[in-house]
């Protein structure tokens, strides 16, 4: 492992920035004058700029105005300030929706939209791809050699799916391609036979509908391949200028995580440098349940940090480790939020460094200035309405940039993962879909996955988050929770990284359908069978007041003991060439295996049957990791709440203690003698971590 090259050699630094929109502004040159002083001021050294600004660019069709973005970026420039520059097709001018309006979305029940909001344009129509090229050009020529250009910024959280015709013809395109013009290839792998819906010309075939067809999973998901196959095919429409004219400056789009509607392994070829926004809800309580960003009802700051731990490693890997960018963040609340909870002094610090910690070579918030007028303004922001530096968040967001400074050595430098997680969105997909074992109900395959990642991340065990494509060879442990879906190939690359000695970890539904969504005959987990060792016949649900439990054998390998709650799916199995580790405890399957192991070549491949408590991932994750004697972050006892994470450059280590906790926490560094970066004191023995502080010592 060695350094990446920083994003773009122009800037061998760690970012420190916003989303910049001066466009609100032009009326106010006092208060763009304010902000290139406070900038410096906030240690900001690049700037998104331009996310927005379509219409202030070209006010009318044909008719451009560049005079107030060329003194914005002269200005960043003599001030020493880098931007990043975007394409404005995240929001279309309401000219263009006028003219065109075959360019509105049309939503799944066909009805089109109106102008208005963003990102409510279609990704197929040619208007708008031709529109969004003529503006691109501009910025390109006008822009491609300007000192303060850092990197392209592609419009904004692509997202979202058009229904209209003219997607309706290119999904249709994109399916005669796929099944080789073969209608009888598409009816048997979307088995349409079923309720006699066996297709027999193409134009038959819709995208899926409340008002229509919404129940054929195999078109279903096929459907969400397409979209993100045509936000791709957008996304090369609108880089081609840019790579024509200016082919050394990178690209990035910023993503939203683990957002269900784009499989973002397929960008990345695409992309230069990924990027992402990231809004946990910290301080969060029941409220904020299932609002889609990390939160935890019980107010733990620190399993929200895990869960958004997790996806920063899937931003890391998606381009093999190299750093990604954190592009927003909020400085203090964000205004969707359920409840808009105050960041606690120290969390926006606390929480840009777990993203540096997780491999990010930024810290940029949305947004630099809070909005006068419309939705956004009252999101938190760098700059407040009172538009002083003398607040409390723009102190925080002062002392970070003073910190990013002194960590020029994090540049280029990654994550050195041993163990690797599966998140897979097809595999997502056909498990949203599915109707079993629960009807309508969350089957929390997100939540498995980052289950499965919590005991790891507080050991402070570096972990990857990859797909089911990725290469497995480089990893010593292996964790494909409900891996329901697999694909062709990838047993056959489970099986050879178990063979050569890898572990490898599975649970209950597992195996169940290929890439088609056809299930596997022969007996579950499909062709995973061999390679795990067992046969799972039957898988049962409970309902939420129900559970049952897990007893270990009372001899096992694993050297766990007692019993451990079991709640929502158990899968009945037969122990094939499987070691039985642990046993049900109740119900008509009691005494069935629920644990399993089997030796595999020169590894070994676990099966867990159950949905079962956190405290038997913590036991069971302590000690398969200590039997395969994992590297952790830093060789000592953690507090509940803090947490050790590495990045390294091959031959140093940069290690982070971060404490997620109101109350100060002891770390024990034994006997070595570390050096801080931040303050560049000498540390050694016990040492205090404030209420959500942060260290990295070498
Ligand atoms: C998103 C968008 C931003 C802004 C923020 C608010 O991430 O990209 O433009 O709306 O949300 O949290
Ligand atoms: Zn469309």
């Amino acid at each position: 492992m060695s350094k990446y090259p920083p994003i773009n050699p122009k800037l061998p630094h760690l970012i420190h920035g916003a989303d910049y929109n001066p466009d609100q502004w032009l009326d106010r040159p006092d208060i763009l004058i304010e902000d290139l002083r406070l900038m410096k001021q906030a240690g900001c050294n690049a700037m998104s700029l331009g996310i927005f600004s379509w219409v202030t660019l070209e006010p009318r069709e044909g008719e451009f105005d560049f005079s107030w973005l060329d003194r914005i970026m002269d200005g960043l420039a003599e001030s020493g300030i880098f931007v990043i520059l975007a394409t404005p097709t995240a929001a279309k001018p309401a000219w263009l929706a006028q003219k065109y309006p075959e360019v509105l979305r049309v939503t799944a029940d066909r009805r089109r939209k109106l102008q208005g909001l963003r990102h409510n344009h279609c990704y197929t129509a040619p208007a708008y791809r031709e529109r969004a090229g003529i503006i691109n050009t501009k910025l390109a020529g006008r822009y491609g050699n300007h000192p303060a250009l850092l990197m392209w910024h592609i419009s904004n959280e692509y997202g979202g799916e058009c229904h209209c015709q003219l997607c309706q013809e290119a999904f249709r395109t994109w399916l005669r391609r796929k099944y080789d013009d073969s209608l009888d290839r598409l009816n048997q792998a979307w088995w349409t036979v079923f309720w006699s819906h066996t297709y027999t010309q193409w134009e038959q075939i819709e995208s899926p509908s409340p008002i229509g067809e919404s129940l054929l999973h195999g078109l279903t998901i096929d459907w969400k391949r397409f979209v993100t196959d045509q936000t791709i095919d957008f996304l090369r429409a609108e880089l081609a200028p840019l790579r024509e004219i200016t082919p050394n400056v990178p690209v990035t789009t910023n993503f939203m995580g683990t957002y269900p509607g784009l499989n973002y392994w397929k960008f990345v070829d695409e992309l230069d440098v990924i990027s992402w926004d990231s809004y946990p809800c910290w301080h969060s309580k029941g409220e904020t349940k299932d609002c889609g960003h990390p939160a935890d009802e019980q107010g733990r700051d620190w399993r929200v940090a895990a869960d958004t731990a997790f996806s920063h490693s899937i931003m890391r890997c998606l381009k093999g480790g190299r750093p990604f960018m954190l592009m927003e963040s909020t400085p203090s609340v964000s205004n969707w939020h359920p409840v808009q909870k105050l960041k606690r002094p120290g969390m926006n610090r606390l929480s840009s460094f777990l993203a540096v910690a997780h491999g990010s070579d930024t810290v940029q918030y949305f947004q630099w200035r809070k909005s006068r007028g419309s939705s956004e303004k009252l999101h938190g922001a760098v700059v407040d309405h009172t538009g002083s530096e003398n607040t409390r968040i723009f102190r925080e967001v002062a002392r970070i940039g003073s910190d990013l400074k002194k960590l020029d050595a994090l540049v280029g430098t990654t994550v050195p993962a041993e163990t690797a997680i599966v998140y897979d969105w097809e595999n997502r997909w056909a498990i949203d879909e599915a109707m079993g074992p629960v009807y309508r109900r969350n089957k929390k395959y997100e939540q498995t996955c980052k289950n499965h990642h919590y005991p790891l991340w507080a050991l402070g065990i570096p972990v990857d988050v990859i797909s089911m494509d990725c290469d497995f060879s480089s990893y010593k442990l292996v964790i494909a929770p409900m891996l329901y879906m697999v694909r062709e190939g990838v047993a056959e690359r489970l099986e050879t990284f178990v063979e050569q000695g890898g572990t490898l970890v599975c649970t209950y539904w597992s195996g169940i359908v290929d890439q088609n969504d056809l299930c596997f005959l022969g007996g579950f987990p499909g062709p995973l069978r061999m390679l795990l060792g067992i046969w799972a016949e039957e898988i049962d649900a409970l309902y939420p007041q129900e559970h049952n439990a897990l007893i270990m054998e009372p001899v096992n390998e694993l050297g766990l003991t007692g019993e451990y709650e079991l709640r929502d799916f158990c899968e009945i199995l037969h122990a094939e060439t499987a070691m039985v580790l642990a046993r049900y405890r109740g119900d008509f399957y009691r005494s069935k295996p629920v644990l399993t192991v089997n030796g595999f070549g020169k590894g070994r491949a676990y099966y867990l049957a159950a949905r079962v408590e956190e405290r038997f991932l913590q036991d069971f994750y302590a000690s398969l990791t200590g039997a395969l004697s994992l590297k952790r972050a830093l060789a000592a006892d953690l507090p509940e709440g803090a947490s050790a994470q590495v990045r390294s450059d091959g031959s140093k280590d940069y290690i982070f203690l971060l404490n997620f906790t109101q109350a100060p926490q002891t770390i024990d560094l034994g006997e070595r003698i570390f050096n801080e970066m931040l303050t560049g004191k000498e540390l050694t023995g016990r040492i205090d971590l404030e209420p959500f502080d942060v260290k990295v010592i070498t």
